[in-house]
């Protein structure tokens, strides 16, 4: 997608180096556009423990563009393979709620991990990683075309500008490309249906009000920025027409996990007869077991507010100084409350059966 009309994707490998690939430094934006070079693969680790990179199908492709750069420097060690198997287990550990992270380590590792020769072992790396980044594109921009006739649906109804409410960032910058949740939004903005985005700030982060409304606002697509508890009273007075979110993990049994907050809006949804919409790539979906891991993040998050000051990004404290705070960063929305998920292969209920029946082959695991 565009900034100041200029085609970027959020992860892309230098024209020249090697060995090196680049990102755009989410935790600067929207105050500074900065691409970030990544040259080991334990700064592609610190890249996405520190969410310089974050939402769960980039940071799926940056353990990847990882595990390239891996194979790069293992053959500076005794045991390439034992180094390799190392820094694919700090990758998986660098954030431990979305699934992308884990199911992109063990993709490469059972495609690519065993080939001996050296040459060759690092070609198909690199292979790997460009097809891992095409496909993801590939999979948001699908996404985008089978939600999209969610949004003329209630146009054709409404004959009036639709209202989407979003939680946190599931854009382009949460992804390659496109995003998941605005992928429908971005494509129903291109056919020129009217719409007109909530965007929830998402505290403690706030990669809504910092990230979501950025995108949008180079794409112009116009959108309000809304505290994190006002959802609910606009869903009461008829001022949402449609909720869409992504996901870090949802299980075959239908139950989403997402940026805290996201099953709150959820259950006002519902309670409001508003549908309730999860864009899951496959790659977001836990097809192997049905536990969670919720990210638990620093209380520094929730204490202090990370904002522009005169030309300077600073942290300010904004409670009070001995409180304690408590900082879960996703929560988990049940099934129940999920009208329909938006996949790569089209839109089903929130059920096993109907999960498998878009991903077949995915019956016995992964
Ligand atoms: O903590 P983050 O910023 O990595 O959170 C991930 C997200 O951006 C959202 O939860 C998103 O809805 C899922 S990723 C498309």
């Amino acid at each position: 997608m565009k900034i100041n009309g200029k085609h970027y994707r959020t992860i892309w490998f230098d024209d020249t180096e090697e060995a090196v690939f680049h990102i755009i430094d989410q935790t600067k934006l929207p105050f500074e556009f900065c691409i970030q070079d990544v040259s080991t693969s334990d700064e592609a680790v610190r890249a996405i423990k520190n969410m310089t990179v974050r939402g769960a199908p980039l940071i799926g492709a940056t353990a990847i563009f990882g595990l390239y750069l891996a194979v790069n420097e293992s053959y500076s060690f005794k045991n390439p393979s034992g180094y390799l198997q190392k820094q694919a287990q700090k990758l998986i550990q660098a954030r431990p709620t979305a699934v992308d992270l884990e199911k992109s380590v063990r993709l490469f590792l059972s495609r690519i991990g065993d080939i001996k020769n050296q040459d060759s072992l690092k070609h198909s790396a690199r292979q790997f990683a460009l097809q891992y980044a095409e496909q993801s594109v590939e999979q948001c921009l699908k996404i985008g075309q089978n939600g999209l006739p969610l949004i003329k649906n209630i146009f054709e109804k409404k004959k009036k500008e639709v209202n989407i409410l979003t939680h946190c960032n599931a854009g382009w910058l949460a992804t390659v490309d496109y995003g998941t949740a605005l992928a429908p939004i971005y494509l129903a903005h291109q056919e020129g249906v009217p719409l007109h985005i909530w965007v929830d700030e998402t505290r403690p982060r706030n990669q809504g009000s910092l990230l979501t409304a950025f995108e949008l606002s180079h794409e112009n697509i116009p959108h309000t920025i809304i505290s994190d508890n006002t959802g609910g009273y606009l869903m009461q007075n008829g001022m949402v027409d449609m909720v869409i979110v992504g996901t870090d993990r949802t299980k075959l049994s239908g139950k989403v996990a997402n940026k805290i907050g996201t099953y709150l809006k959820a259950l006002a949804a519902y309670d409001n007869q508003i549908p309730f919409y999860v864009a899951a790539p496959s790659t977001s979906i836990d097809f192997e077991n049905e536990d969670f891991i919720i990210e638990k993040r620093s209380a520094e998050e929730v204490r202090k507010i990370k904002g522009k000051y005169g030309n300077k990004i600073i942290n300010v404290l904004i409670s009070n100084e001995s409180s304690p705070a408590l900082n879960y960063a996703f929560d988990i929305t049940p099934a129940r409350y999920v009208t329909q998920l938006i996949t790569e292969r089209g839109c089903c209920l929130p059920e096993r059966e109907e999960i498998l029946k878009l991903f077949p082959e995915k019956s016995h695991g992964f």
